[in-house]
């Protein structure tokens, strides 16, 4: 089996003291979409961070398609999209000129990148909009120019932090349907999210982190398996919310 990425006994302490992961290890099988869940501060953007170069790590060692974080940073980068959690492109910029410059960081030229954006606008929805500039955009469409601009140097890799956090029911569905379509042509996908419903739609793969260590890692059958009717509430938010109930039993103080 090919690995997206490996991460081996990562550890975090931020300059605040806070032991944000605790020796953290993970595989992220190539060619699928990987969940992973867990309650807010367990850890998951720090992961998604020191993977993406963007924080360093405090001990552990990462690669990405067998490309090491430390030794080779560049081609391990050049290889990942990152659709981070916070909206941060201009929000003065155009759609379509956010995707070109994005794509000139990489290398790529306008006679490609451009064609190459229209074509990520339109399967994104968004090709009306590709003249506007970003602040009229709605969330869910902030949101699809976030993914969008991700894809612009054809990652093999996508990583996606709470892609559909405050996105409507309908237009999540839509992102579900894409991000599914996009594992087909081959692009491995890492999904954090607080919608449960949709881990159990999409990923294969699940591992659940809390308080910066993995309680959880397994194939989604696995995790569910970890079921326990005995403990079940009965308050899950959907129908056959096994997930919802595995997940609220392993991280419970
Ligand atoms: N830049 C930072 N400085 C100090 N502490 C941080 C920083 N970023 C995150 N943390 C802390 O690290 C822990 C993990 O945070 P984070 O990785 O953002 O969790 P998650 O994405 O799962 O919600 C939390 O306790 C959070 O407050
Ligand atoms: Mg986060």
């Amino acid at each position: 089996m090919e690995s997206a990425l490996t991460i081996t006994n990562l550890t975090k302490r931020y300059d605040t003291g806070t032991e944000a992961l605790k020796g953290v290890s993970l595989t992220v099988p190539a060619g699928e979409l990987f969940a992973l869940l867990g309650p807010n501060g367990a850890g998951k953007t720090t992961i998604i961070s020191i993977v993406t170069g963007l924080v360093t790590k405090s001990g552990g060692s990462a690669s990405i398609f067998g490309f090491d974080i430390d030794a080779e940073p560049e081609r391990a980068r050049a290889l990942i999209g990152l659709c981070g959690q916070e909206v941060n492109f201009d929000p003065f910029e155009k759609p379509l000129d956010i995707l070109v410059n994005q794509a000139g960081y990489y290398g790529i030229p306008r006679s490609v990148a451009i064609p190459r954006a229209q074509r990520l606008l339109k399967d994104l929805g968004l090709d009306d909009k590709s003249g506007q500039i970003g602040f009229r955009l709605s969330g869910g469409m902030k949101r699809r120019l976030m993914i969008a601009r991700a894809l612009i140097h054809e990652p093999k890799f996508l990583i996606l932090d709470e892609p559909t956090a405050g996105v409507d029911v309908e237009l999540r569905r839509s992102m579900w349907d894409y991000l599914q379509g996009l594992t087909k042509e081959g692009v491995t996908i890492l999904l954090t999210t607080h919608y449960l419903e949709e881990a159990e739609q999409l990923a294969k793969h699940v591992a659940i982190i809390n308080k910066g260590e993995i309680v959880a890692n397994g194939t989604m059958e696995e995790i569910l398996a970890l079921h326990d009717p005995s403990l079940s509430t009965g308050t899950s938010g959907y129908s056959g919310g096994k997930l919802e109930e595995v997940f609220v039993q392993l991280t419970k103080d």
